[in-house]
């Protein structure tokens, strides 16, 4: 049996600056001692998305308070760190490099081994830390800067089955919200209003026509900006009811398209298994449509708990203690990547998304 061993994590490519120390048993389970999330919502609201100038500069004047707070939670101190794990890409390079920048000086002060991890793999990789679920298994990765199916083989062996070639459906969930004057991030506020609406407004399934895994979002979001055009012209404005059609319909056209294709992805690999992961697997209606999809294929379904879909330090940590266990090391020379494909034999996802680089 493998021993314990103990990681700090450190996680600061989008717009949470997030530290966490988890400890991998010797069992391949895992224990999150800590997880320290600190927000930057309230920096960027006024701007209707997240800022990378704002959100790189409070990455930099957080990220060591982020490390303590994670240290004191778990009641430990560096002395009884075995490594430090931080997210060296994709996202928005300010961010990362404020993580690399502290996780190397820690590094540097201590003697401590550094692991650079890939944001996706900290996702991707999240079902084992919290259900220690073996290899292989299908993992949808949807959030707000990616939207990818990956057959998980291994802590470095991810082949992606496809992915959206345009907005992330958290981008569009954000995007949708702003249309229709709901705060963000959109998400969480357009399954609140859709709870009270009904999907009556028609709108497209993209894709669905084409075979294989690839998804388009950016179609959807546009078909919503008409749907709320003609409600606006027909009512003089955008009644509450109507509001929440919108959102229940947009809702159920991005689960279909989603269940759809997690459908071909589970015939395709005849996975055992079908994990989410991602902030947008943290909406419980799409969550229940793709545990349908899975329990009808015969597969195990796993969706982290909600404060593990949304970015985070553990599984950073998790990610790099498994990486760190079959001996990956990297050293002061660790670099802050903007895109690192999980995939490196699949063809570049395309575009940019404003929550980060889409790999
Ligand atoms: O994984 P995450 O925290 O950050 C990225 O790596 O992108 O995902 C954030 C995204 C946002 O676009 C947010 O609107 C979306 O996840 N999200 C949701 C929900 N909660 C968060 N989307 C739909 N329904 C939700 N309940
Ligand atoms: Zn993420």
């Amino acid at each position: 049996m493998a021993q314990d061993m103990t990681l700090l994590g450190l996680e600061s490519s989008c717009d949470d600056t997030a530290a966490a120390v988890v400890r991998r048993n010797g069992d391949g389970s895992g224990t999150i001692l800590s997880n320290v999330v600190l927000g930057q919502a309230d920096l960027h609201a006024a701007f209707g998305g997240v800022v990378p100038e704002i959100a790189a500069r409070a990455h930099a004047e957080k990220i060591d308070i982020a490390v303590e707070r994670a240290l004191a939670d778990a009641q430990t101190s560096l002395r009884d760190i075995d490594a430090i794990a931080v997210t060296a890409g994709p996202g928005l390079i300010g961010g990362v490099l404020a993580g690399v920048m502290c996780a190397k000086g820690i590094s540097a002060a201590t003697g401590l081994p550094l692991v650079g991890v890939n944001h996706l793999a900290g996702h991707a990789l999240t079902p084992r830390l919290t259900d220690a679920l073996p290899y292989p298994y299908l993992m949808l990765l949807v959030s707000g800067g990616h939207c990818q199916f990956l057959w998980v083989e291994g802590a470095d062996t991810f082949t992606r089955l496809g992915g959206t070639i345009d907005d992330a459906p958290g981008e569009a969930f954000d995007k949708v919200a702003r249309l229709l004057g709901l705060p963000q991030p959109g998400g969480p506020h357009i399954e609140k209003e859709a709870a009270t609406g009904t999907p009556s407004i028609p709108l497209p399934r993209p894709l669905l026509d084409r075979p294989g895994c690839d998804m388009s979002f950016s179609g959807l979001k546009t078909a919503v900006l008409r749907a709320r055009d003609t409600v606006v012209a027909d009512h003089g404005g955008l009644p509450r009811a109507r509001r929440a059609d919108l959102c229940a319909s947009f809702q159920l056209a991005v689960g279909d398209v989603l269940a759809e294709k997690s459908r071909r992805a589970i015939a395709e690999t005849r996975a055992p298994a079908f994990a989410l992961a991602g902030g947008v697997a943290a909406n419980a209606p799409l969550r229940a449509a793709l545990a349908d999809v899975a329990a009808d294929a015969g597969a195990a379904f796993l969706a982290p708990p909600l404060r593990l879909c949304t970015d985070n330090a553990a599984m950073i940590a998790w990610a790099g203690a498994e990486l760190f266990a079959k001996g990956h090391r990297d050293d002061l020379t660790l670099a802050a990547r903007p895109r690192w494909p999980l995939d490196r034999s699949a063809a570049p996802m395309l575009g940019s998304g404003k929550r980060g680089a889409k790999a």
